[in-house]
């Protein structure tokens, strides 16, 4: 059944006009009173209206924006618990530091599998209906064999980007003994958690992994058929990024602190992508990420939520966006571009992030004129409606 949605005043592609099949995202590109077909889950045409053909069922989009679904490629889902007062300590001055994971741990270990699930299911169900139609999952709250392992397996359930994040912190069990604990990453914990797993991350911070530390894992993901990303340069400068470029990974994620050597590392690494989190310096109150610097040095920029219990309770995309735009510089275009065909890039999908024909039927349709109203109109719920592999999922 093919679907035909028309009367759209823009249509975000990131794809070249006219093109017959699309193989990848491109640069950010929009079409003008536009239409879309959508067929057998696949964008099978775009255009002007005027010339749109015929398809088995029409919907007019009255004048609205359609844009592809955002892609967020950076997610902590899998936890039981809440950390509010945390959140609260932290607005009346206390500093965010990497220590409150180890409260999430514990409240994630008491949890049965169905808590887990359903915490997990509220959080896919508000991203969905917040325009996110792709998104990455970590584990990361469970750091013993058993826990990590039902964390890859219940993320799996609800997306295939999972990644094994068994080098969060170390957990208290292990305190003073870092290299035992990374023995076990690196051994028992991974081989269970691998067949479940596509990506492996490791948080590469002052207080968690440091750079030999982070190499051992991201090796031994790879070697274990993961490939790898990062959490890397968030709190501070450190060698996070040139561990990412080093080991050739999707993307290296937080890239707040960063040096001259850590952005051209990036630019003239072919391939890691820098994915700013805005969400977690508004909701630490830090500095914000230069934007701007990565752009001017071509370095290519995914935005993400890191939707996670402490440094970042949002699985909003469009706030996100507004972020981007608002505090750290982006244009419109860059921001949606980022946050869609850039996610893509650090998720190395060519397969969503755009709407080209032959990209994957999700797309959102925004109850406004423009993509920049993501931006303009911040904190208003402007998705009005979904589409996944092109059924209508909000
Ligand atoms: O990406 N940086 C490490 N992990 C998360 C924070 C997790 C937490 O505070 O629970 C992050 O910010
Ligand atoms: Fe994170």
């Amino acid at each position: 059944m093919s679907l035909l949605i028309t009367n759209i005043s823009e249509l975000v592609t990131n794809a070249p006009l006219e093109a017959v099949s699309v193989a990848s995202p491109g640069p950010f590109e929009a079409i003008a009173d536009a239409a879309i077909v959508l067929d057998a889950g696949r964008v099978a045409w775009t255009g002007i209206a005027a010339e749109a053909p015929a398809a088995d069922e029409v919907v007019d989009a009255a004048g609205r924006a359609v844009l592809p679904g955002f892609v967020d490629s950076h997610a902590h889902l899998v936890f039981a618990g809440e950390r509010g007062a945390e959140f609260a300590a932290r607005m009346a001055g206390l500093p965010y530091s990497a220590g409150g994971i180890r409260s999430t741990v514990a409240a994630t270990r008491a949890a049965s599998d169905d808590e887990l699930r359903s915490n997990l299911a509220r959080l896919a169900g508000e991203m969905l209906a917040q325009g996110t139609t792709t998104f990455e999952c970590k584990s990361g709250y469970g750091l013993t064999v058993a826990d990590e392992a039902r964390s890859v397996a219940l993320a799996g359930e609800v997306t295939p980007e999972v990644t094994y994040l068994g080098a969060h912190v170390v957990p208290p069990e292990f305190s003073g003994d870092t290299a035992r604990y990374v023995d076990l990453v690196c051994g028992e914990m991974l081989a269970a958690c691998a067949p479940s797993a596509k990506w492996v991350d490791v948080f590469c911070e002052q207080g968690a992994f440091g750079a030999d530390e982070a190499r051992a894992v991201l090796a031994a993901g790879e070697a274990a058929g993961l490939q790898p990303r990062i959490h890397a340069n968030q709190l501070g400068a450190g060698p996070g990024v040139q561990v990412a470029v080093e080991a050739g990974a999707a993307a290296a994620d937080h890239c707040t602190f960063l040096s001259d050597a850590d952005v051209d590392a990036l630019a003239a690494s072919g391939g890691t992508v820098a994915t700013l989190l805005p969400g977690v310096e508004f909701s630490t109150r830090s500095p914000y990420p230069d934007a701007r610097r990565l752009l001017r040095a071509g370095v290519t920029v995914a935005i993400a939520s890191d939707c996670n219990p402490g440094s970042c309770f949002t699985s909003s995309m469009p706030l996100c966006v507004a972020l981007a735009v608002r505090e750290i510089r982006m244009t419109t275009a860059e921001a949606v571009w980022a946050a869609t065909a850039g996610g893509a890039h650090a998720l190395r999908r060519t397969d969503v992030g755009h709407l080209g024909v032959g990209a994957r039927a999700d797309l959102f349709m925004l109850d406004a004129p423009s993509h920049a109203y993501l931006a303009y109109r911040p904190g208003v719920p402007l998705i009005a409606g979904v589409w996944r592999s092109g059924e209508r999922v909000a």
